[in-house]
């Protein structure tokens, strides 16, 4: 078998503010493609659009990795929806069962939150991409006491879900090896990615929100286009393909 290119070294830390930050800082110092960074706890866990994740110590999986693709830096939101599908299959792997996705980067189990994907990307000075780091949050041993009052109806763990706890060294391995078969996949692999993804996306046939400098249209999610877009029906017929960044969606069921 190949030697693994995702995880050819990890660095576990007990805490760090963000792992993203940090892995940012090495690969901005000529840190390896491969390079992972895991910590038991995060005291400064960002998620999308200037969020927060919380990363309670000892209840969930933080982790970081540095790829270097050879790619248009406007492509690189397609680099999180590949990741989507392989942290599922990682998840699927190791617990038997296979979590949703909300479009894009969100990983959904009994229509709450069990973890989510932010990547960062940093330009070359003739701004061309130079690398990115895909940031990995999921919630583990979390029982709903341990989520901040103003997520306990949003969010859920993978001990939840399976009803028991399950083991963080297996999962990370798993979702390491899951991570490592899709990079070597990527890009010539994409109809493959595409079509577990529009399979684990719960966001198609829901009312979404697009947001845009004007404020929030409603539309409706119709499809996932061949570059991981989500095309969407405004109310007047007209359509669109919208690139992660653009789109809100508003919840339906108690989260997703
Ligand atoms: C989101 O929910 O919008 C994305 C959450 C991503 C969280 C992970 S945890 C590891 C990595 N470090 C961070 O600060 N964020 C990501």
């Amino acid at each position: 078998m190949d030697r693994p290119i995702i995880g050819r070294e990890i660095i576990r830390l007990d805490s760090i503010d963000s792992t993203n930050t940090y892995l940012m800082s090495l690969a901005a110092n000529g840190a390896q493609e491969g390079l992972v960074v895991i910590a038991d706890r995060q005291t400064a866990g960002r998620g999308r659009r200037g969020r927060s994740f919380q990363s309670t110590g000892g209840l969930g999986l933080y982790m970081s990795v540095l790829v270097r693709p050879n790619l248009p830096a406007i492509d690189v939101p397609e680099l999180t929806a590949w990741t989507a599908v392989a942290v599922c299959d990682g998840i699927e792997a190791a617990c038997g069962k296979r979590p949703k996705v909300k479009w894009i980067n969100d990983l959904i189990a009994d229509r709450r939150k069990l973890g989510g994907i932010l990547t960062e990307l940093a330009l070359n000075p003739d701004g061309t991409l130079s690398h990115v780091v895909v940031g990995i949050g999921i919630n583990l041993s979390h029982r709903r006491e341990d989520f901040d009052p103003e997520l306990r109806d949003m969010a859920t763990s993978v001990s939840l879900w399976l009803g028991q706890d399950f083991d963080r060294d297996t999962l990370t391995r798993c979702i390491i090896a899951a991570l490592d078969e899709m990079y070597r996949s990527f890009p010539h692999d994409r109809q493959k990615y595409l079509s577990q993804y529009r399979a684990d996306c719960v966001t198609l046939g829901q009312n979404v929100r697009v947001l845009s400098p004007d404020g929030a249209t409603p539309a409706v999610a119709e499809g996932i286009d061949d570059h991981f877009r989500l095309q969407v029906r405004y109310e007047d017929g007209s359509v669109a393909a919208l690139n992660a960044g653009e789109v809100s969606v508003r919840g339906m069921w108690d989260y997703v």
